[in-house]
């Protein structure tokens, strides 16, 4: 027999997660779960494979651009679902980050359109970015029982907020830390001893689970495959398919790397943060505040294209956009 390979073993420590709006490699990796972002969808919505599903989001919408988006976004979990037994998660529009009711309002439409195409709402995490405001719709919509996936997730400010909020699960990124300080540093890669980005997830890790948190960890964001084996033993990690392929023809061991005994033995006191204590440690972190807000405005990019595509295959079908 071959020996396993390192994906295999990963999975004996961590649930693994496909982080793809392609629905292919959803279907071919056969993840416990999936997630996607505007980015990955707009990706996916480009590939002529899934064009026929773009056009019926269009079709759908009846001309306007804003619920063709939706319906983009909700079709194409609704496509992913069918290849996961856990959950897809589905972000909410980055415009409305800064906006708590908005943001609600949101995530309710989409879990009222998920309904409609069949997926009960426990299939589901709503996306939303870990500012003050997101983690606030977070603490409502958790309470109506439609749980979170807290995203752009940079400081322990924003992990200490999301836990206190009662969330399901946080995305803590790994390698958008690790490009920061590669540019800060000047250098063309940080050994993984001292990742900053895998470190930030080992300290979140070890503050949830000292302090019997139930909000789960899923490490996002990897740049190399020794980023996630570092983590492995972490709740959920959201791995690539690039990424999963590499895992999945390197023969190997894996060694679990966190764990909740370890954690207990660890000295972290319990931090209390009202929002202004909040606003003040998120905004000591440079990196914390420059990728925050870097990954909002590149969220809402991809977004403005993917109206773009979805104005000009709606001219192109003679369906009016508004
Ligand atoms: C997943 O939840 C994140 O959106 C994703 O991992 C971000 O990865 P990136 O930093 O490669 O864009």
């Amino acid at each position: 027999m071959p020996p396993p390979s390192q994906l295999e073993s990963l999975k004996k420590h961590s649930l693994v997660v496909a982080d793809t709006g392609d629905i292919d490699a959803v279907a071919r990796w056969k993840p416990q779960d999936a997630t996607t972002n505007p980015s990955l969808l707009l990706t996916a919505a480009e590939d002529p494979r899934y064009r026929s599903l773009t056009e019926q989001a269009i079709s759908g919408a009846r001309g306007d651009v804003a619920a063709a988006m939706d319906q983009l976004f909700v079709r194409f979990g609704a496509e992913i679902s069918k290849h996961v037994a856990g959950r897809v998660s589905t972000e909410v529009d980055a415009r409305l980050s800064f906006d708590r009711d908005g943001s609600i309002g949101k995530a309710r439409q989409l879990i009222a359109l998920y309904a409609k195409l069949g997926v009960s709402k426990d299939k589901i995490l709503i996306k939303l970015a870990s500012t003050w405001e997101g983690i606030d719709a977070a603490r409502v919509l958790e309470r109506e029982g439609i749980h979170c996936n807290m995203t752009l997730l940079f400081s322990f400010a924003q992990a200490v907020a999301c836990a206190d909020a009662g969330v399901t699960l946080i995305s803590p990124f790994v390698g958008r830390i690790y490009d920061w300080h590669k540019a800060a540093r000047k250098v063309a890669d940080i050994p993984i001893a001292e990742d900053p980005g895998v470190a930030s997830v080992v300290r979140i890790y070890n503050y949830y689970k000292k302090h019997g948190y139930a909000t789960q960890v899923m490490g996002a964001s990897f740049r190399k495959t020794e980023q996630i084996l570092a983590l492995a033993g972490c709740d959920l990690l959201t791995i690539a398919p690039d990424l999963l392929e590499k895992l999945s023809t390197t023969p190997g061991p894996v060694e679990r790397a966190l764990s909740p005994e370890k954690a207990k033995r660890e000295d972290l006191q319990k931090v209390a943060l009202d929002e202004k204590a909040f606003r003040w440690m998120h905004n000591e972190d440079a990196m914390a505040t420059d990728k925050l807000a870097e990954g909002i405005r590149r969220f809402d990019a991809d977004a403005r294209k993917l109206e773009k595509l979805i104005t000009s295959l709606a001219a192109a079908s003679a369906v009016p956009a508004k």
